[in-house]
């Protein structure tokens, strides 16, 4: 089995695997090619990766010799084109979501493995890299907005008088909101956060985050502890709460997804319109439609002195860390796939293998994505 590493098109800066994580492999006696060029982006060099035993060579060599492909993001047209009947490709490539690429590779006899679809389980959890990923933009996010505020975050008391801290908003508290909250308190910043699951309340206070509580939250046991979509009268009662609170803080970051769906809509245009000028917007929700009504993806928008940010991509601004979680997290997914000795077994009977699965012998198999192709 040959493992073949390819680079990413910018804007992603990442890389799957580092040379330390390529030596993982090498180590295992598992061969490596990587695509000229993978790791630049990431501060990884080409004289890297050969130390770590991997071979370096072109994007159309990777795909004409290697027999698992791994990248981060999505194939790109060219890269689809390259892919051979029977090659397994692995990425994050949210199947959930680009159900027309799933067709392409079912009809193209392509073994794929989508690591944002990994079941979320206590064995899991070391190659999470929604997880991992979510870390890194929580923590980017805070600082994005710090940076972009014109005022201070921490309380100050100097000669010149007393600044307060910033007021932080934190809409969501999965992991990428939870890294908000530390991040956001150790730099001095009140801290608030709304979730839908009132089991991440103790969390929140746990980080020194104040909890806005709203009655009459759906929350479904059965949906894995994802959120689920609220009825309309919660949404009501949820949409005047996070105005009341919103209008008063300095920064709110937003970070509720709901997997597979739009992003649920929670800072309405009006609130927006009646928050303080100067007072910012982090979307990390943008690619799932935004948090915010006035979010566009990948772009700041300046809506009566109010910034949006509307970014899902922080990871890629931060490749060298970003990288290096990554690719722990694929060497503990490999490990399921290759003995210690490299030698490569795909076990169906192993829930996550099998749930990270997307195609295999021209059909679907993540029973998530069945749920959503037509
Ligand atoms: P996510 O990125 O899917 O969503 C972020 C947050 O948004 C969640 O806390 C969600 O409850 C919240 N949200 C959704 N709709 C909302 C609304 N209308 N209003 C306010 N908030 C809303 O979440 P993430 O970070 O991926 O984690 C979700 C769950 O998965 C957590 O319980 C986490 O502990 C669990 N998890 C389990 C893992 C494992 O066992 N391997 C690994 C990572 C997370």
């Amino acid at each position: 089995m040959i493992i073949g590493l390819l680079k990413e098109e910018l804007p992603e800066r990442r890389v799957a695997l580092l040379p330390e994580a390529v030596k993982t492999l090498t180590g295992m006696n598992i061969k490596v090619f990587v695509e000229t060029d993978a790791g630049l982006n990431a501060f990884a060099s080409n004289a890297e990766y050969e130390a770590a035993g991997a071979v370096i060579i072109t994007k159309e060599e990777v795909f004409g010799s290697a027999n698992f492909l791994i990248k981060i993001q999505q194939p790109v047209a060219k890269e689809l084109g390259l892919m051979k009947e029977g090659q397994i490709f692995m990425a994050a490539f949210n199947p959930l979501i680009n159900t027309g690429l799933v067709k392409d590779m079912c009809a193209k006899n392509i073994t794929s493995f989508s690591l944002d679809i990994l079941p979320r389980t206590s064995r899991a959890q070391a190659m999470d890299i929604l997880s991992s990923m979510a870390t890194v933009a929580g923590y980017k996010a805070v600082l994005t907005a710090a940076n972009n505020l014109p005022k201070f975050f921490p309380m100050f008391m100097t000669a010149a008088g007393t600044v307060t801290p910033a007021k932080v908003l934190i809409l969501g508290a999965g992991v990428a909101g939870l890294q908000a909250i530390a991040t956001s308190r150790k730099l001095g910043a009140v801290v608030e956060v709304f979730d839908v699951r009132a089991a991440v309340k103790e969390e929140v206070m746990g980080l020194g985050g104040k909890f806005i509580d709203v009655e009459g939250a759906t929350d479904d046991k059965a949906a894995g502890g994802y959120a689920v979509e609220q009825n309309e009268e919660f949404k009501k009662r949820q949409a005047q709460a996070i105005h009341d609170h919103a209008i008063k803080s300095d920064a709110v970051i937003c970070t509720a997804q709901i997997p597979g769906k739009r992003a649920p809509l929670l800072l309405l245009k009006e609130t927006v319109e009646a928050m303080k000028p100067g007072a910012l917007v982090i979307d990390l929700a943008a690619s799932a439609g935004g948090n915010c009504e006035l979010t566009r993806d990948n772009e700041t928008v300046i809506h009566k002195q109010i910034k949006i940010i509307g970014n899902s991509a922080f990871p890629a601004d931060m490749p060298s860390d970003a990288s290096k979680m990554f690719g722990k997290n694929v060497i503990n997914f490999l490990k399921l796939m290759f003995t210690s000795k490299g030698e490569f077994n795909l076990n169906w009977q192993d829930d996550l293998v099998k749930g990270t699965c997307v195609t295999h012998n021209k059909e679907v198999v993540s029973e998530r994505v069945k749920s959503v192709i037509n």
